[in-house]
């Protein structure tokens, strides 16, 4: 990342042009696989850059020819011919390695430890691709997929059967139609959003990234998105199959994650917004640490909104077949929780309570005087590390009127501006000069990607995952109505700009590359790698290991 964000160095100029050889051969790679899926017009154009592009410069990039020393003893350098893997057995067209319900049974239920992330130990790692599905189909182009999947896709009917009163997901024949609804909407996500929108400012583009914690389809961020409000919606990959599979294969952002002993993988101040909808959190559980984790990764300023029991129990216990007492202790142990945190009640309206977390730490002397202080000095290091019932500090201010951390421009206008971030000099090593340089350098590869590829902004590729994302100048560039990117910062990165992109409004996660990612197969019509390989060249991985890349509505892998 050094290597984006310092284009005068001169070393460092002549390795840009290296990664972006990579990162075009690894674009290349994608679209020659999918031209043979057979989409239609374009791929014509994937086969004639198949054709044309000269990949034959990578024995140079190869880092097996790199690297010695301790990391080249776990890899057979003597093997230059290309490996060629199996397919795995057909019961694998789903697995996540990190997720696997096997293993996760394995691991106390306390506190969701199981559904959280258990990567299989090196001896366990699958060598083979995975399958797609019998009669895998290419998804239908957005906005239709928000509405449709075809089931072939993801053949599972439990949540059509289970969910059958709430709107969530109808099977008709061939495929599975979503309605919009939700346990807590069932008449419409747009309408339940509407709801929020009197309360928090969503029209004017004040909010814009937001956090759903246990997600079920996604329906809330699919409806969002014609808001111009961009959801990372995360749900456990549990009884009820498929859920964020659903989610992907609708073409709305989304990975697999659960709030259970460590931190979620975002780094503090990143989301103008949480939301849980019946979400089954245990908010007043561990002495409100759920919510602090929350309140760790809402900026100041940001909303909290939770609907669905226990809000509204005087009304609804019945209905809920849950004790009053129960429901009323719940509800007041999260009342105190939030007033600990300083968050100020908003509104609360039949189900739904939306509270706002203060933009500074001078308009509440109080917070957190009950709970102690988190003392990792760093509140962006979430990767792995363990949840603590403790209240992240907020960066300080100056003035009472001051947000902390700095005030972000409403979207779009702060998709290029100078985030707080950069500008406060928080980030060592990146200056405004050289965020503005990245942002010019990625325009112009992006302009030059359109040139090869002109489908790339036609709704063909719509679920995009950017490897290496750093300062998301690569996102910010290619953004439009028709994609989403998924923007991942490798944990191993000499700089964590992870919050920067979110503070351009863009959304991304914390990822290892060593491990798989928090995702199903199947899931990306595109990959961005840019200097991935580079990064990972001398670490104790070989992506030969990597267990499998998550790209959809290609069918190159062999069946
Ligand atoms: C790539 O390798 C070949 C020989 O293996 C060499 O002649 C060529 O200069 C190398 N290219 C670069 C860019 O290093
Ligand atoms: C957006 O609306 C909110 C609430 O009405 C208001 O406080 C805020 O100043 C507005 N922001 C912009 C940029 O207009």
């Amino acid at each position: 990342m050094a290597n984006k964000s310092n284009p005068g160095d001169n070393r460092t100029r002549s390795s840009v042009s290296i990664f972006i050889v990579v990162g075009l051969c690894c674009f290349f790679y994608i679209l020659g696989a999918w031209q043979k899926s057979g989409f239609g017009k374009g791929d014509s154009i994937a086969l004639e850059i198949t054709k044309q592009t000269d990949c034959s410069v990578s024995p140079n990039l190869s880092f097996d020819t790199k690297h010695g020393g301790e990391a080249g003893a776990a890899i057979d350098e003597s093997d230059s011919n290309p490996k060629v893997f199996d397919p795995c057995d057909a019961d694998y067209t789903d697995y996540t390695p990190c997720q696997d319900q096997k293993r996760a049974m394995t691991f106390p239920r306390e506190n969701m430890n199981y559904r959280e992330r258990h990567c299989p130990p090196q001896e366990e790692k699958l060598h083979c691709l995975i399958p797609a599905p019998k009669g895998y189909v290419t998804p239908f182009p957005w906005p239709k997929s928000r509405d449709y999947v075809p089931f072939a896709n993801a053949p599972y009917k439990s949540l059509t059967v289970e969910k059958a009163v709430q709107n969530w997901i109808q099977y008709e024949g061939n495929v599975f139609r979503f309605p919009g609804g939700g346990t807590q909407f069932p008449q419409g996500a747009d309408k339940y959003i509407d709801q929020l929108a009197s309360v928090i400012p969503i029209k004017n583009g004040t909010v814009r990234t937001a956090l759903d914690t246990g997600c079920g389809v996604a329906s809330w961020g699919a409806y969002l998105l014609k808001r111009n409000v961009i959801a990372m919606s995360f749900a456990p990959r549990d009884s009820h199959e498929a859920q964020v599979q659903f989610a992907l294969e609708r073409g709305v952002p989304a990975v697999i994650g659960v709030l259970g002993t460590i931190k979620v993988p975002y780094p503090s101040r990143a989301f103008d917004m949480a939301h849980c909808s019946r979400c089954l959190i245990p908010w007043g559980a561990n002495d409100g640490m759920y919510m602090m984790e929350v309140d760790r990764v809402l900026r100041p300023g940001g909303y909290w909104v939770l609907s669905g029991p226990p809000i509204n129990w005087k009304v609804n216990y019945k209905a809920w077949q849950r004790p009053m007492e129960e429901l009323q202790e719940e509800q007041r142990k999260i009342e105190e929780v939030a007033k600990q945190l300083c968050w100020e009640k908003q509104s609360e309206k039949g189900e739904i309570a939306i509270w706002r977390k203060r933009v500074n730490a001078d308009s509440c002397p109080g917070r957190g005087d009950s709970y102690s202080t988190c003392e990792a000095r760093n509140p962006d290091d979430a990767w792995y590390k363990k949840m603590e019932t403790c209240v992240t500090p907020y960066p300080e201010v100056n003035s009472p009127d001051e947000v902390a951390g700095g005030e972000l421009k409403p979207f779009p206008e702060r998709l290029n501006a100078v985030p707080p971030r950069i500008s406060s000099g928080s980030v060592p090593g990146i200056s405004v000069e050289s965020y503005l340089e990245d942002n010019k350098l990625w325009k112009k590869h992006v302009k030059a990607y359109k040139k090869v590829n002109p489908i790339l902004d036609t709704g063909r590729y719509r679920n995009i995952l950017d490897m290496n994302a750093g300062l998301g100048s690569f996102a910010a560039a290619i953004e439009s109505s028709k994609l989403w990117v998924m923007n991942v910062m490798p944990t191993i990165a000499e700089k964590d700009t992870l919050g920067v992109i979110f503070q351009r409004g863009l959304i991304g996660i914390y990822h290892d590359w060593c491990e798989a990612f928090s995702t199903y197969p199947r899931t990306y019509d595109l990959i961005h790698a840019n200097g991935v390989f580079s990064l990972y060249k001398n670490k104790r991985h070989s992506f030969r290991d990597g267990p499998y890349f998550a790209t959809r509505r290609s069918s190159h892998i062999p069946r």
